[in-house]
């Protein structure tokens, strides 16, 4: 079954799932809960939490988590993310990182950015993250610098 379009049932579930997820958060340092749900093209869900460290630069974002959960089970190919946090009054916005990491697999899949209260907004992941650099860019520079660059 084509998942490309997702019905508003779906995307509701999805961030109903990226809500139950934040729940797992491991976040004693900055208590700042966040949860992921990824919807790949044949219907699979991954969700994913920020997982912290008391080495505090190895904490891991959830959408990092949930993109490697699904990559290691030989998942790519993704229609969706939900993100979640407990802000009740603006919608979680992706870090920069995760948005190159989300870009890895494509720009031309969609984003729900929530709130507390489970309203969204929508954006492609090319709209987060304008004028990328991603694998295809790797094979477009000329070939013949010297070899000591
Ligand atoms: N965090 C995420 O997991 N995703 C986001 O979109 C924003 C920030 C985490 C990282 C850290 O564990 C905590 O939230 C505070 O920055």
């Amino acid at each position: 079954m084509d998942h490309r379009h997702l019905s508003q049932d779906e995307v509701n579930e999805l961030i109903h799932q990226s809500h139950k997820a934040k729940e797992f958060s491991y976040s004693p340092y900055s208590k700042f809960r966040v949860g992921a749900a990824l919807k790949t093209r044949d219907g699979r869900v991954f969700t994913g939490c920020n997982v912290e460290n008391a080495c505090y630069n190895l904490g891991v974002c959830a959408e990092r988590n949930v993109i490697a959960k699904a990559v290691s089970e030989g998942y790519k190919d993704f229609i969706a993310i939900a993100i979640a946090s407990d802000m009740e009054k603006e919608f979680i916005s992706p870090c920069g990182g995760c948005r190159q990491v989300m870009r890895e697999f494509g720009g031309k899949w969609d984003v729900y950015l929530t709130k507390l209260n489970k309203s969204y907004e929508k954006m492609t992941v090319d709209e987060l993250l304008p004028r990328s650099f991603g694998p295809d860019d790797l094979s477009k520079k000329v070939s013949n610098i010297p070899s000591n660059h």
